[in-house]
């Protein structure tokens, strides 16, 4: 697979971390392109305490990167800024009510627009994690509008019902729903099974 991930400036850049690890570990994804938007990183600073946009990566992950390659936002020559390259899809995790906004009105002026605003004219999956609280009625109706240009919306909102014993394990569960919903389940994801 070759998947595009996108991270932008709402809260919840610990899952875009987690994201990118999971791709990174994942022998079925043969590259990650990776874009930032300028107002990930004061995010980043905030609750990750990773500053700078120096090897980003490196920092996300923990060591170099194998197959994520990242791109400035304002590349619009990168790949995924055209149909003609062959990926798989793309997530926008966290996705900020701007970046909803940008999409859902095609208005491509970023990277991150062009990438999303391509996968949907050539029909793959996009799915966006949106993240704000609680929603106006510009972010619903900004939300109806992407979804009937075929973006999948998958909020932020974590479940309880697996009984997760902290913060890191609802990281990782959200990530794994969100993985297995671009065609990547993943091992230790919890799959409910009511007793019989
Ligand atoms: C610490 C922090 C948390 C934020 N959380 C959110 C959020 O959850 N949702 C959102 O839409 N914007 C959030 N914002 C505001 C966005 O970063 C801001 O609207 C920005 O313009 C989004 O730009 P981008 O979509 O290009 O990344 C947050 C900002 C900061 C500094």
């Amino acid at each position: 697979m070759n998947l595009t991930l996108a991270l932008t400036g709402a809260s919840g850049a610990i899952l875009a971390r987690e994201a990118l690890r999971a791709l990174e570990a994942d022998a079925r994804v043969a590259r990650v392109h990776f874009v930032a938007s300028e107002n990930s990183l004061r995010v980043l600073a905030e609750e990750l305490a990773i500053s700078g946009r120096n090897d980003l990566l490196a920092k996300l992950l923990d060591a170099p990167p194998s197959k994520t390659i990242q791109h400035p936002n304002t590349d619009i020559g990168a790949p995924i800024a055209s149909g003609s390259y062959p990926s798989n899809g793309m997530i926008v995790l966290p996705c900020s009510m701007g970046t909803l906004a940008a999409i859902a009105n095609g208005l491509a002026n970023s990277l991150i627009a062009r990438a999303a605003d391509v996968t949907l004219k050539e029909r793959r999956p996009l799915i966006l994690c949106v993240r704000e609280t609680p929603f106006n009625r510009i972010h619903l109706r900004n939300m109806t509008l992407a979804a009937e240009a075929g973006a999948v919306i998958f909020p932020v909102i974590p479940a309880f019902y697996f009984k997760p014993v902290d913060s890191a394990e609802m990281v990782r569960q959200f990530v794994c729903r969100v993985l297995a919903h671009i065609g990547l389940p993943q091992p230790g994801a919890y799959i409910w099974k009511p007793e019989e």
